[in-house]
């Protein structure tokens, strides 16, 4: 495989951005596409600020920062990905736009490319399947928030050649995370377990009649977990964990993974979490 010189980021959300975060401050030059130039400024802010709190708490020194910022361009247009080595998706989770914009990554990329999607509970086969050179797609699935998760699932569909696969388990090891082999399968790994696991613990709300709160302070003093449930899902966004649900659930037909009730109604209230400002909790 061709040495990875430059990586494209295509939607710079809150894992786009994270992911482009990460890539920047590797050291390797990055472009960051977005449907609209302010939507690309948004991240870069986002990028800036969290790269300034490093800075702030001494964890980075304020020319590094500023080179690392440096490393990142924006574009809407999809043109300056076609040079790059790596594109790592993270668009909208729909099967039809990621089989779109792999079928045109797959046009314009140079033939070494790799072909990586964040997606957290589609298929990447199905993905893949959109690509004359399905060979060359793979998962790269970061968990929220990316830059302070470790883990990086690089997921294996069905045929995916081993030089892309090894291409971007090494890559999510020079960007400091500890990745994982696995194959596609529903959830890969860890939202196999986390997703039904947090439905349960969303369906005990109602169950224990226990508070959100209380519900939280439960699992991380009796189980230890580093956030309690509630805050997680609001982290996650509820849309976006009621979406990963419904596909597990589409796939697997296991009722754990069917989302709860209570979480569809908060999605179609527009309480989505921390990104609408409210969901189990407010936030300024
Ligand atoms: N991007 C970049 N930097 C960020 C950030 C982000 N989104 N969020 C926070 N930071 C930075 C901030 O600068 C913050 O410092 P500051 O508050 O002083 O500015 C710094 O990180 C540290 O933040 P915290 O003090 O909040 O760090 P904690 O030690 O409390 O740990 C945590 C935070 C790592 C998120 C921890 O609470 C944790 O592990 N939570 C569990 C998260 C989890 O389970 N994620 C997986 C979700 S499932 C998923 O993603 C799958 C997908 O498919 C849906």
């Amino acid at each position: 495989m061709a040495e990875i010189r430059k990586v494209g980021v295509v939607g710079l959300g809150a894992m786009g951005a994270g992911i482009a975060q990460l890539c920047i401050e590797a050291g390797v030059d990055t472009v960051g596409r977005e449907v609209s130039v302010e939507l690309g400024e948004k991240a870069r802010e986002r990028i800036g600020h969290f790269l300034t709190r490093k800075v702030e708490k001494g964890q980075l020194e304020q020319g590094a920062r500023d080179e690392a910022v440096g490393r990142l361009t924006l574009t809407t247009g999809l043109d300056a990905i076609a040079e790059c080595d790596l594109v790592i998706e993270a668009i909208v989770e729909e099967l039809e736009p990621k089989q779109e914009l792999f079928a045109e990554l797959d046009r314009i990329c140079g033939p070494d490319a790799v072909l990586a999607t964040n997606t957290s509970a589609l298929s990447v086969t199905e993905i893949a399947a959109a690509a004359s050179a399905p060979g060359r797609v793979v998962g790269m699935h970061f968990f929220n928030p990316a830059p302070l998760m470790p883990l990086v699932e690089i997921v294996r569909a069905e045929l995916t050649d081993d030089g892309p696969f090894e291409a971007a388990f090494s890559f999510g090891e020079r960007i400091g995370k500890s990745p994982i082999r696995c194959h596609d399968t529903p959830g890969f790994v860890v939202n196999r377990v986390l997703i039904p696991l947090l439905n349960d613990c969303i369906r005990v709300l109602d169950e224990a009649r226990v508070t959100p709160e209380d519900l939280d302070t439960g699992l991380q003093n009796g189980a230890g977990w580093p956030m309690g449930p509630c805050t997680l899902v609001d982290l996650v966004g509820i849309d976006v964990h009621v979406h990963a649900s419904e596909a597990l659930y589409e796939k697997t037909r296991e009722p754990r993974m069917a989302p709860p009730p209570r979480l569809v109604a908060m999605r179609n209230a527009g309480l989505l979490g921390r990104k609408s400002g409210r969901g189990f909790y407010s936030y300024d």
